[in-house]
């Protein structure tokens, strides 16, 4: 089934939330994301606006000239073999609601504001993109197959790069992940730890489980992203 965004819908204190989440964090964010985020999220300003909320498709639009990918909208969370088959598709998925106000330091489930503003931006950056497709099409391959220890693995990496992940840059280490750049607590924590890291190792990361329902308390940082995108060729090579 296709899912739309009823841009209409929305009320002004929606687009007001929105707003609110969206200039928090960009100043929270100063000085402590990486440039990767910070330079995509300032290039999609004209699409993933701050004074109300985003509209989907220009969004994807700007993806797709820049990096071939595309947003696919969904009602929430998907399962793994959906999700790992779109981004092979280079597709990522968004929700299209909103939290409501009294939501706005805390939510139970990813709503527009982290998968957009967390998720997307980095899209635009190839090195990024590249690692994304190639993530999906091995997740893809696995879940297919059944593999749930090998998917089990994937998860890992994803939560603690792509949700949870530090990238040094400059020999500093930066805030990078989706679930720390659409979260102010999550921003305050990590950067908190950010003298506690481990370097990213992808065979410790596959090892290490995770909680989604505490804040973090063990984050990873990644040197180079074109490396990891190798690493994951060899683990998946290895293991099919
Ligand atoms: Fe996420």
């Amino acid at each position: 089934m296709d899912y739309t965004q009823n841009f209409d819908n929305y009320t002004a204190a929606q687009h007001s939330t929105w707003n609110f989440l969206y200039e928090r964090q960009r100043t929270n964010l100063q000085d402590k994301a990486s440039k990767l985020y910070l330079g995509t999220l300032h290039e999609m300003s004209g699409t993933l606006t701050s004074p109300t909320i985003p509209r989907v498709e220009q969004m994807a639009q700007q993806l797709t000239n820049k990096t071939g990918w595309s947003i696919e909208i969904v009602p929430g969370l998907i399962p793994p073999p959906e999700f790992f088959k779109l981004l092979s598709q280079k597709k990522f998925c968004t929700s299209t609601w909103v939290r409501r106000q009294d939501q706005v330091d805390y939510i139970e489930e990813p709503d527009m504001f982290h998968d957009t503003f967390g998720h997307i931006p980095p899209l635009m950056n190839t090195d990024f993109a590249s690692f994304m497709h190639r993530f999906g099409e091995v997740g893809a391959v696995l879940s297919v197959d059944g593999r749930d220890h090998q998917v089990t693995m994937l998860q890992r990496l994803y939560w603690f790069f792509v949700e949870f992940g530090f990238v040094r840059e400059d020999g500093e280490a930066k805030l990078f992940g989706a679930g720390i750049m659409s979260s102010s607590g999550e921003t305050k924590h990590a950067w908190g730890m950010r003298n506690n890291l481990k370097q990213f190792d992808l065979e410790e990361v596959m090892a290490t489980p995770f909680r989604s329902d505490v804040i973090q308390d063990c984050y990873f940082i990644l040197n180079d992203i074109p490396q990891l995108e190798q690493d994951l060729n060899s683990w998946f090579d290895k293991t099919y």
